[in-house]
């Protein structure tokens, strides 16, 4: 039965996918299964009786110099402890490998038993991910501040063109107006296109504030934040509280648009989600950070059922946070409203 049983754990070890060591307390390789031969491309016979340094790299053993004795060296300390480390093969190449240390007491006295990974291919996977991770961030900050920046020029462009021109068209309308008989048909109509133009021309000033506000440029956060405010409350009745405290108005460009367009997703998801009847926005600045929170009396939802719906305006907020170094929360909760906390720190700011 006892032969039985050794030649199944003996089947066991061989079959497993992972390398498997023994290694004594004087940090001898004292058993090795099949696996280790084709992740170090030693034979058992190269392996067996030999320092496990061996099979690690030059380089980290300089790196730690105490990975034999504190690592390998059979102890009563927790079993399960994970590192991932560079292994050396007989050719001399690297293999990064996961280890995970056991200690067994046997009759040869207690062993460290090593399960060894070759973890080459996940880095490498890992690695591309990760790159192209940064590659989608980088792309997704550049056309955010391409957006701005197109956002402003086309803003600009209708108020100094189209806006200034209808003005001027309402103005020489009304001049024509002026100069028929008000008992004329003509002086009705004529002041009734001026009103058109009038309307228009609030409209296109209107579409050139969404794009860009010219607060933001003109008069700073505090002031664009407190306009935006006003705005959802009174187009949406809406109660919305305002605090601003010790807020400087030599703000970085970046950041304040930062705060502004995430206030403003915000508090366009609040008027097109949430239901809420009040809300409040506060912008306060200490310790060389600017917070900024909106809060709202709303429905509430899941935050992780909300990111697979398909919106971009919670990945934008957090793109936005991310390229002025921002930190961005987000409490909310079904019944329970929703806070959105952005903590900008002003030196980071491009
Ligand atoms: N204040 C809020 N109250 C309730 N639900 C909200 C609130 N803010 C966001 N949500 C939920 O989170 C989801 C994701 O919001 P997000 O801004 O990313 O997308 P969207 O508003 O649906 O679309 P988009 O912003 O692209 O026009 C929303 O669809 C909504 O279900
Ligand atoms: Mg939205």
């Amino acid at each position: 039965m006892l032969r039985h049983s050794a030649s199944t754990l003996h089947a066991l070890i061989e079959s497993s996918p992972q390398a498997i060591l023994a290694v004594s307390g004087d940090g001898k390789i004292t058993h090795a299964n099949a696996i280790t031969e084709k992740v170090f491309g030693y034979s058992l016979s190269e392996l067996l009786g030999q320092p496990i340094e061996m099979l690690i790299a030059e380089d980290f053993k300089d790196k730690d110099a105490g990975l034999r004795k504190d690592f390998f060296c059979p102890r009563d300390g927790p079993v399960g402890i994970t590192r991932e480390i560079e292994g050396r093969r007989k050719d001399g190449t690297q293999v990064l490998i996961e280890i995970t240390l056991g200690y067994v007491d046997t009759l040869e006295g207690k062993l460290a038993a090593a399960f060894v990974t070759d973890i080459t291919h996940r880095k490498m996977l890992e690695q591309i991910a990760e790159t192209s991770r940064q590659k989608i961030s980088a792309l997704a900050a550049s056309l955010l501040r391409a957006q701005e920046k197109e956002r402003r020029r086309v803003s600009r462009e209708l108020h100094d063109t189209l806006c200034q021109q209808l003005a001027s068209l309402a103005f020489d309308v009304g001049d024509l107006a002026a100069q028929t008989s008000p008992s004329d048909v003509a002086h009705s109509h004529l002041l009734k296109i001026q009103a058109r133009v009038v309307r228009m021309s609030e409209e296109v000033r209107h579409i050139a504030y969404r794009l860009h506000p010219s607060e933001l440029d003109d008069l700073g956060l505090n002031a664009a934040l407190q306009a935006l405010c006003d705005e959802v409350s009174k187009r949406h009745h809406i109660t919305i509280k305002v605090v601003t405290k010790d807020v400087s108005e030599q703000f970085p460009l970046e950041a304040a648009s930062c705060l502004y367009r995430v206030c403003q997703e915000a508090l366009n998801n609040m008027v097109k989600h949430s239901k809420a009847t009040r809300a409040s926005v506060a912008l306060i600045e200490e310790h060389g950070s600017v917070a900024l929170s909106i809060k709202d009396d709303g429905v509430g939802f899941c935050v992780e059922a909300a990111e697979g719906k398909g919106g971009l305006g919670m990945i934008s907020m957090k793109e936005r946070a991310r390229i002025v170094n921002g930190k961005l929360s987000i409490k909310t909760g079904p019944g329970k409203g929703t806070r959105i906390d952005l903590v900008v720190p002003l030196t980071s700011s491009v």
